[in-house]
Order: structure tokens, then sequence, then C-alpha cells
């Protein structure tokens, strides 16, 4: 039986998946509005899967008879001054998404909680990949540094995800 700390913190950590993809939400709404549909369909498919992995927290404190409750959502970042930005912005929130995983996963370890630590492994890994999808995409970005027919094929490109 998990603690009442993991428990509150496994359901701070659904919350903040379900806020991950509110940010990525909006994030997708700056490149529709500048026309980039590739990189808002990147975008809204990553929304998709923070909600996917907001249900994974869902129904793991379920399974251990925990109770989920919703938590007020701050404002997502709106504005950016470029499509660097955006994911560079992605990238910092994922190390953020990293950093958590990584202090629930010491919690677990701490507490000798073995079936939370078996349920997060997933998430470790999961959180290598998406570092590097944002990593390589600012890459491509900054070596295209605002090139027209560079951002074109860099937007078909993340519209096949
Ligand atoms: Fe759920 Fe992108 O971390």
């Amino acid at each position: 039986m998990a603690s009442e700390k993991m428990l509150k913190a496994l359901n701070d950590q659904f919350n903040f998946e379900l806020l991950s993809g509110y940010y990525y939400m909006a994030m997708a709404s700056y490149c529709s509005a500048e026309d980039m549909e590739g990189m808002s369909h990147f975008l809204h498919e990553q929304s998709k899967e923070e909600y996917e992995h907001a249900m994974k927290f869902y129904e793991f404190i379920n399974d251990i008879d925990g109770r989920v409750k919703m938590q007020a959502m701050e404002e997502p970042k709106n504005d950016y001054s470029s499509f660097l930005e955006v994911f560079q912005e992605a990238l910092s929130h994922e190390e953020l998404v990293t950093s958590k995983i990584n202090d629930l996963l010491d919690m677990a370890i701490e507490e000798k909680d073995y079936p939370t630590m078996q349920f997060l492994q997933w998430f470790v890994e999961e959180q290598v990949e998406e570092e590097a999808s944002m990593k390589a995409i600012i890459s491509k970005l900054e070596r295209i540094k605002g090139n027209f027919n560079g951002l074109y094929q860099l937007d078909k490109q993340l519209s096949a995800r």
C-alpha cells in the first residue's frame, strides 16, 4: 500500500501531465496561427500523449486504492517569438517533467514502494525519448535559422507524426 505522501505526489503528477497537454495545445495554437500546420499537428499529438500519460497515473492510483483529485490549472504561455522558442520551451518543459519523475522515483525508493518503482520505470524511459525528440527538432531549427524553405520542409516532416 502506497503512503499518503506517495499518493499525493502521484496525484500531483497526474495533474501535471494534464497541464503538460494544455501547454502543448497552446504551442500548437501558436503554430496554427502562423500557418505551420505540420508543427501544429506534431504538438497536438504531443498533447494527446500527455493525456495518455495522465491516464496511466489515473489508472495506477485507482489500482492501488488511491483517489484521483483534479487541481486548478495555471494559464500556459500563449505567445512566442519564433518556432525555435516554442520547441525550446517544450524541451524545458520535458526537462521539468523528467525531474518530477525522478523525484517520484526517489520517494518510491526511499519508501520501499516496489509497485510504484515498477510503475515509474515506463516514464523513465519515455522521458529519454521525449527530450530526444524535442532536441532533434531544436537542432534542425537552429540550422534552418528561419529560412522559409527549411521551415517548410521541417513542417512537412512533422506533419507525418
Ligand atoms: Fe508526460 Fe512529455 O511528459
